[in-house]
């Protein structure tokens, strides 16, 4: 399967094709293993919370930071729940809150009939000691974008909100990250907020044309890709099994979720959603991508719609495909085997 990675497309310091692997992820056998530093933007959210515990739990991400925003929950509940699950984990991982609302739209109602009225299906662990950091999401997202220049991944997996702020405040980021990997969008497939619009999307429709129109590397991972990885309550379980506190949590957590997924959905399990777009930052062998100069659409019946612009703006990369299989079980046994308890 083609790659959806910037990787192929890139030559590295050597004149060799970037593989994705850094120097420092030299394996002794020869082989070389990719590794990524990682900001999450997130709404957590049960998906989300999937998305955080494998980017802890894969040896190949550095994840930097939690930036949160309002989308699943409000953004004070979505700095809760992440303080919350890093606490919980033990991780060492800052959180910066960002955005209440969107730019400019009315703000949508919160997802709690998808996530559950604390956004952790029921199971939201108790309040955290830990305070959010001292910056606001978009000033914390510039700095450490600042900090080091061509490596931050970005992976917004909420409302674009302050990822378009982020780049409001410092539009030279652009030309700083590494990649931003947006989960989000339905691209040639029907919305699930909307019969148009996928959720991310719909919520901060201008956001997410402001990060579609700015000219820097993108790639989306949306609805007619996730809808592919189906997991089920006893990938959860036998999840529980191995790792009982991170899998555990999810396992409980994900019951809430699953049971939306089987009345709405009519699937026996739920969407592996966000964790997709972070498995993508280190596994884009396992996806498949076209070029598409994509807009969002910000206004009438099919608000939030993500199509191909014909203004003649720079193309982002859509997934348009995946191997489901490989990325469930790439899911379950990076948690399963990684570190987290
Ligand atoms: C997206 O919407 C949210 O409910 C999920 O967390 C995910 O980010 C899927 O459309
Ligand atoms: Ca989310």
């Amino acid at each position: 399967m083609r790659s959806c990675g910037s990787a192929g497309d890139e030559k590295n310091d050597d004149g060799e094709p970037d593989d994705g692997a850094t120097d420092d992820g030299a394996t002794g056998n020869g082989e070389k293993r990719m590794t990524r530093t990682i900001l999450i933007d997130t709404d957590p959210g049960v998906d989300d919370a999937m998305a955080i515990v494998y980017a802890l739990s894969d040896g190949g991400l550095d994840l930097v930071g939690l930036t949160t925003v309002f989308g699943n929950v409000p953004v004070a509940r979505a700095t809760r729940n992440a303080l919350a699950l890093v606490d919980r984990l033990g991780a060492d991982v800052p959180v910066a809150q960002g955005a209440a609302r969107p730019l400019e739209r009315t703000q949508a109602p919160y997802a709690d009939f998808v996530h559950g009225a604390d956004g952790f299906g029921g199971f939201a662990p108790p309040a955290p000691a830990t305070a959010p950091h001292r910056l606001d999401a978009a000033d914390f997202i510039v700095e450490t974008v600042r900090a080091r220049p061509g490596e931050i991944v970005l992976i917004p997996v909420g409302p674009l909100t302050n990822i378009a702020e982020a780049l409001r405040r410092d539009p030279g980021i652009a030309g700083l990250v590494r990649e931003t990997i947006v989960m989000g969008g339905a691209y040639g497939c029907a919305g699930n907020a909307t019969p148009h619009a996928e959720a991310n999307i719909w919520q901060d429709p201008h956001a997410a044309e402001i990060v579609f129109s700015t000219r820097w590397p993108v790639r989306t991972v949306g609805l007619n890709v996730t809808e592919k990885i189906v997991c089920t309550e006893a990938d959860f379980d036998a999840l529980a099994r191995r790792t009982p506190k991170a899998g555990g949590f999810l396992r409980d957590a994900a019951r809430f979720y699953i049971e939306f997924h089987r009345e709405r959905e009519g699937v026996d399990g739920c969407f592996l959603h966000d964790p997709s777009a972070v498995i993508a930052a280190v596994a884009p062998e396992l996806f498949e991508t076209e070029e598409v100069p994509l807009t969002a659409l910000c206004e009438g019946e099919r608000i939030g719609a993500t199509v191909a612009a014909d203004d003649g703006r720079a193309p982002v990369k859509v997934c348009v495909d995946a191997d489901a299989e490989a990325v469930k079980r790439r899911f379950f046994e990076t948690v399963g085997e990684g570190p987290l308890p």
